[in-house]
């Protein structure tokens, strides 16, 4: 294995984490491949088929490279009011991954998404910002470590600000909290973790009590009843706190499911939207694996549509993988 890459610029404070597969960790092998029909190992034992996933597989992949940038720039935005705001993360994962652990290496994922973009120097302010705060995490500037949503988010979020934060996988959830405990007490004041499905308990979050928010649902879509979960949450939650911010991150595979939740999203009343897709190869014959990912956000930052514009080809020309690499971006003509 050659060495990891390194960013370029300062480095920052360092801290310890525990992550889901370190490097003293079980070995799992597999891990979920989209479009991989879910097999039933053990039917008296369906929980265990829905739980195959862990995001440690696919830390800094290509789908969280345009994941995290949207995310990263929505706080950006968030924070230039004093107003204090919730983060939601439906769907969180373990929080940080440790890059030279087994489960990462595995795949080796992120070669082909965070490590191609490092040590350019001529990117869009968006993946620019981005960059910065995964540098955060790696402060000899080594890309050892990658933060996922949560802990973007809790570097991102003021003290005022909360996060609350759904983790269903048990082993997962452990994970989360223990790392949680970790941080400072201005993190640990500011966050819930609850181990149970963010589907459902999104609702009773909503609206936060500051009326301003932002919503991250990002589901493995494992199951494909996720993808109508996801439509369902998004009505549900639009009832109930219609200006929220919300980000649906969603996978491009060859799945009808896709393409129909994103009609319904696209149609969801007196909304305003914007989506991003960015395939990074040619879908494969056989109908399996990511080929690209996209995120659907309802009342996006005004600024978002011009931020994409400037990264997308950018990021198109970085991440791709073969001459099939291309970029969607359209938003909602309807005044909401
Ligand atoms: C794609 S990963 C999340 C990655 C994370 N949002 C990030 O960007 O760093 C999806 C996570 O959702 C968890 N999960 C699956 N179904 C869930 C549900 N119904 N409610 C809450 N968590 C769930 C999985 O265990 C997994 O850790």
């Amino acid at each position: 294995m050659s060495p990891r890459p390194r960013f370029l610029g300062t480095a920052q404070i360092c801290r310890q984490f525990t992550t889901s597969a370190g490097r003293h960790a079980p070995f799992v092998p597999g891990g979920f491949t989209w479009g991989n029909p879910i097999k039933c190992r053990d039917s008296s034992q369906p929980r265990a088929i829905l739980f195959s996933y862990r995001h440690a597989f696919h830390a800094g992949n290509h789908a969280d490279v345009l994941k995290h940038s949207v995310f990263v720039r929505v706080l950006d935005y968030f924070n230039r009011k004093d107003t204090p705001y919730w983060v939601v993360d439906t769907h969180a994962g373990a929080g940080i991954y440790d890059l030279t652990s087994e489960w990462a290496m595995q795949n080796g994922e992120f070669i082909d998404g965070l490590d191609r973009l490092l040590g350019a120097d001529d990117m869009p302010v968006m993946i620019r910002r981005y960059l910065e705060e995964v540098q955060h995490f790696n402060p000899d500037g080594v890309a050892n470590f990658y933060p996922g949503s949560p802990w973007l988010a809790l570097r991102l979020l003021r003290d005022r600000d909360r996060l609350r934060l759904f983790e269903m996988h048990p082993s997962e959830a452990q994970v989360l909290k223990h790392n949680l405990a970790q941080q400072d007490k201005a993190a640990t004041r500011q966050t819930l973790v609850y181990e149970t499905d963010g589907f459902a308990g999104l609702r009773a979050l909503l609206p936060p009590p500051t009326r301003r928010g932002v919503v991250i649902i990002d589901p493995s879509y494992e199951s494909k009843a996720d993808y109508r979960k996801t439509l369902l949450a998004m009505q549900e939650a639009l009832r109930r706190f219609a200006t929220g911010c919300y980000l649906v991150w969603y996978p491009l595979v060859q799945r009808r499911e896709v393409t129909d939740m994103i009609r319904n999203l696209e149609r969801l009343p007196n909304t305003q939207w914007l989506n991003v897709s960015l395939t990074v190869r040619k879908p494969s014959s056989d109908g399996f694996g990511l080929h690209g990912s996209g995120m659907f956000i309802v009342n996006p930052p005004w600024t978002l549509y011009g931020d994409l514009q400037a990264a997308l080809p950018w990021l198109e020309r970085k991440l791709a993988q073969d001459g099939h690499a291309c970029h969607t971006l359209t938003q909602s003509t309807r005044p909401a």
